[in-house]
């Protein structure tokens, strides 16, 4: 399965993707036109991609995205949920419903956490946030990932980069 650098093309998709993220738990929370229109959930696509946005996107063979993973720096007034400094860009992670449990969520974590060690400006670290409940919290803690703060119900999680700084 194919994965490639995030384009200035994939933001709808990103947005689908970031839906997913916000309905993890398989309840349809929010439509897209809603996050949209939210003043936090836009932080972490408006004007994608700005300058320092990395990310990846996994696609089938015949060349349709179904998963996708990015980061963004985010501003100490404007911070995401899993916000720890302005030089911790947070990440999104999702995988459409019907590709889940099939290796593209590692897949995509891995390809980001590569591509936050070869930016030209290298990402030292990376950070999340992770819903109470939400298993995806194993996948985060085997690729490294530790719990640094809480915000609300969410843990906040960091990684070290490896080969990064
Ligand atoms: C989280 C998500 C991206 C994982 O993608 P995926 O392709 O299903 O994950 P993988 O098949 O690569 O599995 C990776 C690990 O995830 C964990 N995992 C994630 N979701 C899981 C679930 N629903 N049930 C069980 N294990 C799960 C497993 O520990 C698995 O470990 P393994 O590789 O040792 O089997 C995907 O389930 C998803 O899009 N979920 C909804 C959106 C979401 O929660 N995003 C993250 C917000 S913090």
């Amino acid at each position: 399965m194919p994965v490639r650098p995030a384009a200035a093309r994939d933001a709808d998709f990103l947005w689908d993707i970031l839906r997913e993220a916000y309905n993890w738990n398989g309840e349809q929370r929010f439509t897209v036109e809603e996050l949209a229109a939210d003043p936090h959930a836009v932080r972490y696509l408006a004007g994608w991609p700005r300058t320092d946005d990395f990310g990846v996107v996994a696609e089938t063979d015949a060349g349709e995205p179904i998963g996708a993973a990015w980061a963004r720096r985010l501003p100490e007034d404007e911070p995401g949920y899993g916000f720890v400094a302005t030089d911790v860009p947070e990440l999104t992670l999702g995988v459409l419903p019907g590709h889940r449990g099939r290796g593209h969520g590692r897949t995509l974590m891995e390809a980001l956490i590569r591509a936050a060690a070869e930016q030209p400006e290298p990402v030292t670290r990376l950070s999340l946030s992770v819903e109470d409940g939400n298993p995806a919290v194993r996948l985060y803690t085997s690729l490294g990932f530790t719990r640094a703060g809480r915000n609300g119900g969410s843990d906040t999680m960091v990684l070290d980069v490896p080969g990064a700084g």
